[in-house]
């Protein structure tokens, strides 16, 4: 893991892109630099009695500009108070955390991005940088959404071939990720996925099922994100050397896993 920056960043813009969505773009010079695609940022609320700050996973950073992007949800008092964060207010970030998705294991394979929900954010630093550095020979990319507010898509249109999962078929096949996957005939070499844990789950049998190469994002399961609250832990096949038990911290050894390093 590189360096990490506590620093007070000035909100550039905010708009809301869905129900209950919301895309923050942030003037964070150091973080912006170091960023790397699947990091995550840690976010303090102004509210002493929120000690414990917000992970949310970096969806764009920026380096020339000095800006990240943030696209999140509302999912508690933390996130609502982002939400109502306006162009040159403050607020202190904690960043680059985490381990990131290791690109350079696309070169010259046909790859396949795949995320939910909130778990979709990150997918646009993802394939930016499979794009521009994974030299992936084919980028595929399924979304997996409730319904047709179908946000970030025409974003990540930019770099892979999208395609849609709804669970109320209102757009793209109906159901889940993977029955796109099996819909669209996709045969991928490694998956790169973030999104809820029941659907990392599905992926990462479907994967071992083909002998595909699976690094999964576990950030859904993150609380504090900085190491201290231990809600995060999750089970791994093989035991870590100083504890001697079979747990991993996600947001000090992850957020990203091989599928077959972890027990979901
Ligand atoms: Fe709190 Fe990992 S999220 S220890």
């Amino acid at each position: 893991m590189g360096e990490k920056y506590r620093e007070k960043a000035v909100i550039v813009s905010q708009e809301q892109i869905a129900a209950q969505v919301f895309s923050l773009v942030l003037k964070t010079e150091k973080i912006a630099a170091a960023a790397k695609c699947g990091q995550f940022i840690s976010l303090y609320s102004k509210d002493k009695s929120r000690l414990l700050p917000r992970p949310i996973s970096i969806c764009r950073a920026d380096a020339a500009a000095g800006t990240i992007r943030l696209v999140y949800r509302i999912a508690g008092a933390g996130t609502k108070e982002f939400s109502q964060l306006e162009a040159g207010d403050e607020i202190d970030v904690l960043g680059p955390l985490g381990n990131g998705f290791p690109v350079e294991r696309a070169a010259g394979k046909k790859v396949l991005a795949v995320a939910g929900g909130i778990g979709i954010p990150p997918m646009l630093e993802l394939t930016a940088a499979l794009k521009e550095e994974g030299k992936c020979a084919q980028l595929d990319a399924v979304l997996g959404y409730r319904d047709k507010e179908t946000f970030l898509k025409e974003d990540l249109e930019a770099y892979a071939r999208v395609r849609i999962a709804t669970e109320d078929g209102s757009v793209g096949s109906r159901g889940n990720v993977i029955d796109a996957i099996r819909e669209n005939g996709l045969q991928p070499d490694v998956i790169y996925a973030c999104g809820p844990t029941p659907m990392l789950r599905a992926l990462s049998g479907y994967a071992k099922e083909h002998g595909i190469e699976c690094w999964l994002s576990l950030e859904e399961k993150m609380a504090c994100g900085i190491g201290a609250c231990l809600a995060c832990v999750c089970r791994s096949g093989e035991v870590d050397e100083h504890s001697k038990v079979k747990n991993k911290r996600i947001c000090a050894e992850g957020p990203v896993f091989l599928s077959t390093e972890v027990i979901l």
